[in-house]
């Protein structure tokens, strides 16, 4: 599974980064209104962090000629090739949006996505990724994770190259249920990503093989 971060929360980036095995980063206007920091400035902040990583960047625009150009902008100014992803959501507009990008040859995150049909038009329509929503659906008593199996399914079943992103994360537990469904990526916010690597016993595990090898380990390195 491809994880992602989603967040522009440089310093919190800056720590998982060091160590943690992540393929990119997501944002959206509202991660961004968090950061504090202009799309320009979290960006080109992100970047410095992720190297050849993945960026996905939510456009604003709601038509879809506007979305079309706000993405090829972006594009072109934040200059990372292929690892540039334009992040639009499922409206009627945006499958438009992402039929044109794709054969602009510009790579599509479809999102805000809460239901298996909203993800297969937009696979239809040449979304390299589909980002459904778990808390969400979960918090208005739908079930995330039926959603994302469904959608996985549906992906495998027609052959279709989008990838799942599964997305909007409350526990570890959603992460590791859409591990188990075979999505193919999910994002997750800097302390879930720390939450998911942890465990007591790994702790009390690594200071007793600490305690019993000090004084054994003779060899200098
Ligand atoms: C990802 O693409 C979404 O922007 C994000 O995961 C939404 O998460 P939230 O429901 O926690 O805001």
């Amino acid at each position: 599974m491809i994880y992602m971060a989603d967040t522009a929360d440089i310093e919190a980036l800056k720590q998982l980064y060091d160590f943690f095995p992540l393929e990119g980063v997501t944002t959206n206007p509202t991660i961004l209104k968090n950061s504090g920091n202009k799309l320009s400035v979290a960006i080109d902040s992100i970047l410095k962090i992720i190297g050849h990583g993945m960026i996905h960047v939510q456009v604003m625009s709601e038509e879809a000629e506007d979305i079309v150009r706000e993405a090829k902008t972006y594009k072109s100014f934040f200059d990372v090739g292929d690892n540039f992803y334009a992040k639009i959501p499922v409206t009627p507009q945006g499958y438009k949006a992402m039929s044109i990008l794709k054969d602009a040859g510009i790579n599509v995150t479809a999102t805000a996505i809460f239901t298996q049909q909203q993800a297969l038009v937009s696979a239809k329509a040449g979304a390299d990724f589909v980002a459904p929503y778990v808390s969400r659906l979960d918090n208005i008593s739908s079930h995330g994770i039926e959603v994302v199996r469904d959608i996985v399914k549906n992906m495998n079943d027609f052959k279709l190259p989008t990838k799942v992103l599964a997305a909007s994360f409350k526990t570890v537990d959603q992460i590791h249920r859409v591990s188990m469904c075979g999505s193919q990526s999910a994002t997750i916010g800097p302390d879930l990503l720390m939450q998911l690597i942890k465990h007591p016993m790994t702790d009390i595990s690594v200071k007793t093989f600490l305690e019993d090898g000090k004084d054994l380990y003779d060899i200098s390195f």
